[in-house]
């Protein structure tokens, strides 16, 4: 992380960006076109999304592609879906690669064929010492099924002998939770006009900051981005503190 230069504000960037990459279909259905249509422009936007948060510094960016829930769509935009994933891995790993994005998956792998398990390995293989983004794609991820992994791995230990329940807290907790090794998103954006969470990151976003836009995801760009950024760094985060608590917590960094 650069370090800040003394007595500078700090800047508000976020460190880890969420998203929730809301609105392909709808987007593709205003046009009359099928909503494959749209899932196609919508990787478009994730390149968008990626070159900006490599320009502004944001170090972690977690985008949610396909939820646990979306495996219930109709069989022919699963299957739609799941070839653009594939093409998407063999076509885009090269490049983000080279722009130093380290590439990592969360959700449950399972359920994806194994050609696309290979592919998702590898690409985590191939750019795991990059770090000019922490880029990770939650793809059959729900937020219900990552609090329950969490839950069953202690578990495990429990029954192995290896951890007490009494020991067990948030902190063990949330070291078995996805992105464990990263800070809490700082902030969260959602396109697509809906104001809900549909099950993404629910115990890392406790404290997260979040932003709704109407703009459908294919339409994203850097000054939709950079209105959500700037929004952000207006904002008090207090973590249930009191304002005079943070402000004096505020100057005790600056000064
Ligand atoms: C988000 O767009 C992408 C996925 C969930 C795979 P949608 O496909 O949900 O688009 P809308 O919300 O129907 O417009
Ligand atoms: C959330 O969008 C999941 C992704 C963007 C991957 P959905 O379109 O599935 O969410 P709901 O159904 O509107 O809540
Ligand atoms: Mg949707």
């Amino acid at each position: 992380m650069p370090s800040e230069p003394a007595n500078a504000a700090p800047a508000r960037i976020p460190r880890h960006l969420a998203v929730i990459m809301d609105g392909n279909g709808r987007w593709a259905e205003r046009r009359r076109r099928p909503r494959i249509i749209g899932h196609r422009a919508g990787a478009r936007a994730v390149n968008v999304c990626i070159d900006f948060c490599i320009e502004r510094g944001v170090q972690a960016l977690t985008l949610f592609a396909f939820s646990s829930e979306n495996w219930g769509r109709p069989e022919d935009e699963v299957g739609g879906l799941m070839k653009l994933f594939l093409n998407a891995l063999e076509r885009e790993v090269e490049e983000l690669d080279r722009r130093g994005v380290r590439v990592r998956f969360i959700g449950e792998r399972e359920r994806f064929s194994d050609k696309i398990r290979e592919r998702m390995a590898a690409a985590e293989r191939q750019t795991e010492r990059n770090g000019a983004l922490h880029l990770t794609i939650a793809a059959s991820y729900g937020g219900r099924w990552d609090i329950a992994q969490a839950a069953r791995s202690l578990a495990q230990d429990v029954a192995a002998g290896r951890l007490a329940p009494q020991d067990i807290d948030e902190r063990l907790l949330g070291a078995r939770v996805c992105l464990a090794d990263l800070p809490p998103p700082d902030l969260f954006i959602r396109t697509g006009g809906d104001t809900r969470i549909s099950n993404f990151l629910l115990w890392q976003l406790a404290y997260t900051e979040l932003w709704f836009t109407e703009a459908l995801w294919p339409e994203l760009d850097a000054a939709m981005l950079q209105r959500a950024l700037d929004e952000y760094a207006g904002r008090e985060r207090r973590f249930g503190l009191t304002g005079a608590q943070i402000a004096a917590q505020t100057n005790e960094t600056v000064e």
